[in-house]
């Protein structure tokens, strides 16, 4: 059998990275991801099956997919992740699994995910004090979350990031103390620019704290920063630039989604929780995967539809431009 060919879009991207949503559910309200109220759950049924999601998986990495990350909503909400970790871990070609949750119920569930083959965990955390956190999250938690990342370095996570969302107004007090955070801890604090994905519709480019800014103020009250060459520290060539504390002490990262957008490079495709792919944050159009899954198709009908998908993909985001439309899913039901 001839090799597939991989999945190349009309830009010349090469996609080998998939990013599967769990569930839209949340333990947590971020105002930059969800409503504070009244949130529309997709209903269980809606919900891709651990054998769905796998048997997506394995048709995906013939096509050259080899890094996985699970999102949610909150992933760990999803009662037995790990099995699903355990599951996708053994396809063979599949070379990495990472997940990103906000940490609150990480302490009681790292070992079994551990165990079951994930090897890196992203833990979104905005603010250092539990008063700062609440105003990210509008709900309590921050001791849980604090936990949580001690847990995972405890059983072995290597690395164990940190996602913090910059907000222009909110997320000034909290540098410095990342930055000190950062160089006792070990675990790398990654900034990422607030993007237009809150159900809210309340983003603006002014609520945006830019990591140019928060570059300086590390710089000025810790000292300098200098840049990491991916290469040399054995990057995945993921969308952040990684920085070091001029001593070699504490790295901090920035995606700089919207000072410095990175469409060019991305090597993305998302599936949601119910079953749709997409293959941008911000596209509007996306590919029913579920309903495929759910009939008689084919594996090769499948391969069509994730070809397809990526063969239409935008050149990138236009979030800086005037044409720029905030697609109808927020965040939490796309999967980050
Ligand atoms: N802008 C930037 N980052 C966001 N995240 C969620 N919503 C937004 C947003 N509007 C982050 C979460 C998580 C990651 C998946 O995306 O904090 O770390
Ligand atoms: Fe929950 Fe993550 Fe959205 Fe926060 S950003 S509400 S933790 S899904």
């Amino acid at each position: 059998m001839l090799p597939e060919l991989p999945l190349v879009d009309s830009f010349g991207r090469l996609h080998n990275n998939l990013r599967i949503s769990v569930t839209d559910r949340c333990n947590i309200r971020c105002f930059y991801c969800m409503p504070a109220e009244d949130v529309q759950f997709m209903d269980k049924s809606e919900l891709l099956t651990f054998e769905e999601i796998e048997r997506f998986v394995r048709v995906a990495v013939p096509l050259g997919i080899d890094k996985l990350r699970l999102t949610g909503g909150e992933p760990l909400v999803r009662r037995d992740l790990h099995r699903l970790v355990a599951r996708l871990a053994t396809i063979p070609g599949v070379k990495d699994i990472g997940l990103t949750t906000n940490g609150i119920f990480l302490a009681d569930q790292a070992k079994d995910l551990h165990d079951a083959g994930l090897r890196r965990i992203n833990v979104s955390l905005d603010a250092l004090t539990a008063e700062s956190f609440k105003k990210f999250t509008r709900r309590d938690g921050f001791e849980n979350v604090i936990e949580g990342i001690k847990a995972a370095q405890r059983v072995g996570f290597n690395p164990v990031k940190v996602n913090a969302v910059s907000v222009r107004g909110l997320s000034e007090t909290e540098i410095v103390p990342f930055g000190h955070f950062a160089r006792e801890t070990g675990v790398e604090v990654r900034f990422i620019e607030y993007m237009p994905l809150d159900a809210d519709n309340a983003w603006e480019r002014s609520k945006v704290l830019f990591a140019h800014e928060i570059i300086e103020t590390l710089s000025a009250s810790i000292m300098p920063l200098k840049p990491v060459s991916d290469k040399l520290a054995g990057g995945h060539g993921g969308p952040a630039t990684d920085f070091v504390f001029e001593d070699g002490i504490g790295r901090i990262g920035f995606i700089a989604s919207i000072s410095q957008p990175f469409c060019m490079s991305c090597n993305r495709i998302r599936i949601t929780a119910d079953g749709k792919m997409r293959n941008c944050l911000f596209s509007h159009d996306e590919t029913d995967v579920r309903g495929l899954l759910r009939s008689e198709a084919s594996d090769d009908r499948i391969t069509a539809a994730i070809r397809s998908s990526v063969a239409s993909k935008k050149e990138g985001h236009e979030i800086n431009t005037a044409r720029f439309i905030q697609p109808d899913r927020p965040m939490y039901s796309i999967g980050g």
